[in-house]
């Protein structure tokens, strides 16, 4: 085994000292409330940061104004999650000008920047303490000095190379879908891109404890668990001489019990034809595949540092569809990155109708402060940028909406998640593709499975009935 950045169990038992320090030291009713900002990982984070809060004796609320902790966990991926957080976060001060004993934490990727846990420092008062991504183990430790010392900490001193701390408590959002994190981090070091700085280097799971993980999960009825890593089918790659990620996905398939198995976000560079046999070989992965291909010019992805080509990417996508022939497959695209040209953003179209994609997640690039990006010539200008996204959507919708009008007339089986955000009279639920479906049914359907006929489509939904 190479380097395991596993924390001690001296120092994990050292934060369980702290939890129960905190709980003596409050009265009893407490309540916590946590606002999540981001991605699936931070979501995961946070229901650590709920575990930890209800073993500390807090009752998680979803109600701020009713709270005596709060704990933002911010995003940094782009501009505009870096605002709504802080902007959030804003309005926490209203609700502690009333309630003086309130305290209010940031953690996450925004405040693992210095120059942010500075300016929060400086700029917001009623900030009682942050902690960056890299020690979110620490959190007890931190609110108990707060509590005890009651001074301010903005000391983001998580070391580059990050830890793994195991066995935290976990308070799970869902009792039917679960997150599983299978490595932190991320080495690529992409130009545009800010994660590498804040989540610190790839490190990997253990493998006998994501297994045991899993195992528990199935075991307490999970239908659907989603490995989770920035860089996941690196998986392995610094722990293990002869392990990897699909090695890792066939162990959990072998577990018994009858759940799906997702994983985010693949590399393309890392994305390999064993894990795609092992996709094609096992019936408890779900047929979809994420796969970010940022840009769609070879010359833009050079700069962008993603170690890929048109070529390649193609390829990969070919024996995707080859072994496994009605695959889901989306992608994340970023227009504008500097120096993009109207022929380079062409490439990039002519990609999204080469691959066909089932949908696709696109971002308008925004400068990321301390990355090779930001200090490039030619960034593209604002109205240039919005154009080129509005013509990726369009035709993206065009693309979508075909492949969702194949399943019209067509039964499906979905995993029932909730009532539709848009839509309370409708249930919203997912197949094994990923393909969210809207249909009339009782609440007793939710978390569980569902077969539907789907009657009409948008690019984005399904709409159906009940079999
Ligand atoms: N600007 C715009 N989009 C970005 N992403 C990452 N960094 C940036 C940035 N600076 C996008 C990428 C990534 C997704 C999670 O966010 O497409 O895959
Ligand atoms: Fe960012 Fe690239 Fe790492 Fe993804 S692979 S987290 S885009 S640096």
């Amino acid at each position: 085994m190479k380097k395991d950045k596993t924390l001690s169990a001296q120092e994990t038992e050292k934060q369980f000292e702290f939890m129960d320090k905190v709980r003596k030291y409050n009265r009893e009713g407490m309540r916590a409330y946590i606002e999540t900002f981001g991605c699936q990982q931070n979501e995961a984070d946070s229901e650590r940061l709920a575990g930890m809060a209800e073993y500390m004796g807090y009752t998680v609320t979803d109600d701020p104004s009713d709270a005596d902790l709060i704990v933002v966990n911010t995003c940094a991926v782009r501009e505009h999650a870096e605002l709504k957080a802080l902007s959030v976060t804003g309005q926490f001060k209203h609700i502690k000008q009333n309630k003086s004993g309130l305290i209010i934490a940031m953690c996450g990727c925004m405040v693992s920047q210095e120059h942010r846990s500075q300016s929060i420092k400086n700029s917001y008062p009623y900030v009682d303490f942050v902690f960056d991504t890299r020690s979110l183990h620490t959190f007890p430790e931190r609110l108990y000095e707060r509590l005890v010392t009651g001074k301010r900490s903005f000391d983001i001193s998580g070391s580059q190379e990050g830890v793994i701390a195991e066995g935290l408590p976990v308070r799970r959002a869902s009792d039917f879908k679960a997150w599983l994190s299978v490595m932190y981090g991320c080495n690529n070091f992409c130009t545009y891109c800010i994660v590498p700085y804040v989540r610190g280097r790839e490190r990997s799971r253990r493998r006998e404890n994501i297994l045991e993980e899993a195992r528990q999960l199935a075991a307490s009825g999970y239908r659907e668990i989603t490995l989770l890593g920035q860089n996941v089918n690196s998986y392995g790659n610094d722990l293990y001489d002869d392990y990897d990620f699909a090695d890792l996905l066939a162990d959990i398939c072998r577990t018994d019990g009858d759940f799906t198995v997702r994983f985010m976000t693949s590399h393309p560079k890392d994305a390999t034809r064993k894990l795609i046999d092992t996709m094609a070989e096992n019936a408890k992965i779900a047929k979809q595949f994420h796969l970010p291909l940022q840009s769609g010019s070879d010359r833009i992805l050079g700069l962008m540092n993603r170690k890929y080509n048109r070529d390649r990417y193609l390829d990969l996508v070919g024996y995707m569809r080859l072994k496994i022939p009605d695959i889901t497959i989306t992608t994340d695209i970023i227009v504008g990155f500097p120096g993009e040209t109207e022929e380079d953003f062409e490439m990039t179209l002519d990609m999204l109708s080469r691959v066909q994609y089932d949908n696709i997640f696109s971002f308008i690039y925004s400068k990321r402060k301390g990355t090779p990006a930001e200090k490039m010539a030619s960034q593209v200008p604002d109205d240039v940028k919005k154009e080129r996204f509005e013509r990726l959507i369009e035709l993206q919708n065009g693309i979508s909406r075909r492949k969702n009008e194949e399943y019209i007339g067509k039964t499906i089986r979905v995993l029932v998640e909730g009532r539709s955000k848009t839509d309370d009279s409708k249930l919203t639920g997912r197949n094994e593709k990923n393909r969210l479906v809207h249909f009339e049914g009782e609440d007793s359907l939710i978390g569980g499975y569902a077969d539907v006929t789907v009657e009409s489509v948008q690019p984005h939904a399904l709409f159906g009935r009940l079999v």
